[in-house]
């Protein structure tokens, strides 16, 4: 994700600049730069790859000298990793860095071009730059104020006017960014790191705020541009905890990223109410074509093509097979012209996975790569390609990955329903607008059910196994929570369709062996009921994540514990009903001791056999 750095104050700006934005890395980034007022001009000198790159560019062209500045490490998102796409991005009289996505740059582009615009870059954020420009008259809060009136998307920009040499202005929408502050100067930055070297002091910015830095201090004002007062906060983390954006761990904190990497995911993929995943070399006239597809991958990327599986023969009627690449590599499979095969990776380098898109190649098939990690091997080599932008994810156990994955798979689905119109438009459109309000209802699901699934936890503790049960979509989901609590509480469980319970494994139930059930999808509920009884009646305690709906249908003592999810598009619950089961896994890994971020014998990217 890209990280934006700023400076006003007395110190050599460049090197200011040049150090905070070392502090992102952990971020991930493909290309870095900075612009300073040096003389009264903006001097920018930014390239493709890392910060020693950049650095090497400034030894080569000579840094610039000054004390105001901004300064970005990049992850693309529109247009490939490239000098040129790199930011600072400017206008004759403005130059800007930028995290986030700009729904509406194509609109706004393209009005530009038609008032003689010229763009030099692929990036939306030129676009933010052309048009702080085009609106400038002199007052820089104002056009700020109008500019943010025309973007839609969620951004944090740092901004410099050629005509205000002294100072820095910040304004923030969905993304985060923080204000620095210390005797003499004053900082931005998108995550507290960046500034600890220098200042433990900072402000965070609020929707639509828009801060103004001088060396002097810093002002701020609301979107109506009156002034406002903001608390002063001060950071009591070291560095590693502030890396953490101050939670203990990476795998709570990327649990708390999800709104954003599905807001980021799907956003750029969405144009007039659809699916759009031109940019990802898919048409409908190809997609049309298919008559199987097969879905390859490994660990929870296979679990979200599992939910992918359920979603696509829904909506599109097409056959689809889920495959462990382990599996689909050595066992010559069927898969031949007519077939799409779709490889899930986070790493986009497990070694299975790899092979297996070669192997499908090698065979005639189509292959399409979902992938988190930015020119990967798997990125690379597909015939199609759609990134989940979640960002750089450290934990060991994947969760924002994960529900990337799933965003992608549903934007496929719509996208291949309608290819092979077995979807209305109409309809479509319908299930987009459920889709765009998701990142909201995952806040929603955190921050409404992350204390009781604490508190259940805390049950868990002691248990030896553990049962998840559900059908269909609830079933498919429960492959991932089960993972996800094995695989950082080393406690044994497994996965089962609730109804196949009976054919044999009910009689592992005991009064030591919890049960936890998903229930979110109202035609199998009632089914889904009669198997929590029979497992309840044999002594087993329950727990029940299920919609609000459900739960104020269920008869008393029927769960031991409920985790009510507000209830949404029941094809989109899988996005919501994970949450609670990752918060589940994570608390009862802290609960035995155990660090979720690094589990024993397990790395993050699966390189070898
Ligand atoms: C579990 C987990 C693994 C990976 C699997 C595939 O939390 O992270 O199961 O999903 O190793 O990795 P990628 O997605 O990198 O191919």
């Amino acid at each position: 994700m890209c990280g934006i750095v700023g400076y006003v104050g007395a110190k050599d700006c460049s090197e200011v600049l040049v150090n905070a934005l070392t502090k992102l890395e952990y971020r991930g980034y493909d290309s870095a730069g900075i612009a300073v007022f040096d003389d009264g001009e903006i001097r920018t000198v930014k390239t493709k790859g890392k910060l020693d790159d950049l650095r090497q560019k400034l030894k080569e062209v000579g840094k610039p000298s000054g004390h105001v500045g901004i300064g970005h490490t990049r992850w693309a998102t529109h247009g490939e990793p490239s000098d040129i796409n790199s930011h600072p991005h400017s206008g004759a009289r403005v130059t800007i860095v930028h995290n986030g996505i700009i729904e509406n740059y194509i609109e706004l582009k393209e009005f530009l071009i038609s008032k003689g615009r010229v763009f030099l870059s692929e990036t939306d954020t030129e676009v933010v730059a052309q048009l702080l420009d085009y609106e400038y008259d002199g007052k820089p809060l104002e056009t700020i104020d109008r500019v943010m009136a025309e973007l839609k998307g969620s951004f944090a920009l740092g901004i410099m006017f050629k005509d205000f040499p002294d100072r820095v202005f910040a304004v923030r929408r969905e993304s985060p960014l923080i204000v620095g502050v210390a005797e003499g100067e004053c900082f931005i930055a998108s995550d507290v790191p960046a500034i600890l070297q220098y200042t433990r002091d900072y402000y965070l910015l609020e929707h639509d705020e828009i801060a103004t830095l001088t060396k002097d201090g810093v002002s701020f004002v609301d979107e109506r541009l009156q002034p406002i007062e903001k608390e002063l906060k001060t950071a009591d983390w070291d560095m590693e905890a502030a890396e953490k954006g101050g939670y203990p761990h990476f795998m709570i904190k990327e649990i708390h990223e999800q709104p954003e990497a599905i807001r980021t995911t799907i956003l750029p993929r969405i144009k007039d109410g659809l699916p759009c995943l031109d940019e990802c070399g898919i048409t409908l006239e190809e997609l049309k074509e298919f008559k199987n597809i097969t879905i390859v991958a490994c660990g929870t990327a296979m679990h979200a093509g599992m939910v992918g599986k359920y979603v696509i023969e829904d909506l599109a009627r097409v056959p689809v097979n889920v495959d462990i690449a382990s599996e689909f590599r050595y066992r010559n499979p069927i898969v031949g012209r007519d077939d799409l095969v779709i490889i899930i990776s986070q790493s986009g380098e497990t070694a299975d996975s790899l092979a297996a898109l070669r192997l499908a190649k090698s065979k005639g098939a189509t292959t399409l790569a979902i992938v988190n990690a930015k020119g990967s091997s798997i990125a690379r080599e597909a015939d199609m390609l759609i990134y989940t932008l979640a960002g750089p994810e450290i934990a060991v156990a994947s969760t924002k990955a994960y529900i990337t994955q799933l965003s992608v798979m549903y934007l496929f689905a719509f996208e291949l329903a309608l290819a092979k119109e077995t979807l209305s438009v109409a309809e479509c459109k319908r299930l987009i607008s459920a889709l765009q309000k998701m990142p909201d209802a995952v806040q929603y699901v955190i921050e409404n059910c992350e204390e009781k699934c604490k508190y259940i936890a805390t049950k868990l503790v002691s248990a030896e196994s553990l049962l998840y049960i559900g059908r269909g979509l609830d079933y498919a989901l429960s492959m991932e929570g089960s993972l996800k609590l094995k695989e950082v509480s080393y406690i044994h469980s497994e996965s089962y369709a609730a109804g196949e319970l009976k054919h044999g494994t009910i009689s592992l139930i005991n009064d030591e062996m919890p049960v936890i059930s998903v229930a979110t999808q109202t035609d199998v509920i009632p089914k889904t009921i009669s198997n929590i009884v029979e497992v309840k009646s044999r002594g087993a305690e329950i727990i029940l994540v299920c919609t609000d709906a459900c739960a104020r249908g269920l008869k008393d003592g029927i769960a031991d514990y409920v985790v009510e999810i507000p209830h949404s598009e029941e094809l989109l619950m899988p996005i919501t009903a994970v949450v609670p089961l990752q918060i589940l896994a994570y608390y009862t890994a802290i609960n035995r001791g155990n660090d979720p971020d690094k589990p024993r014998n397990l790395a993050k990217s699966v390189t070898v056999e």
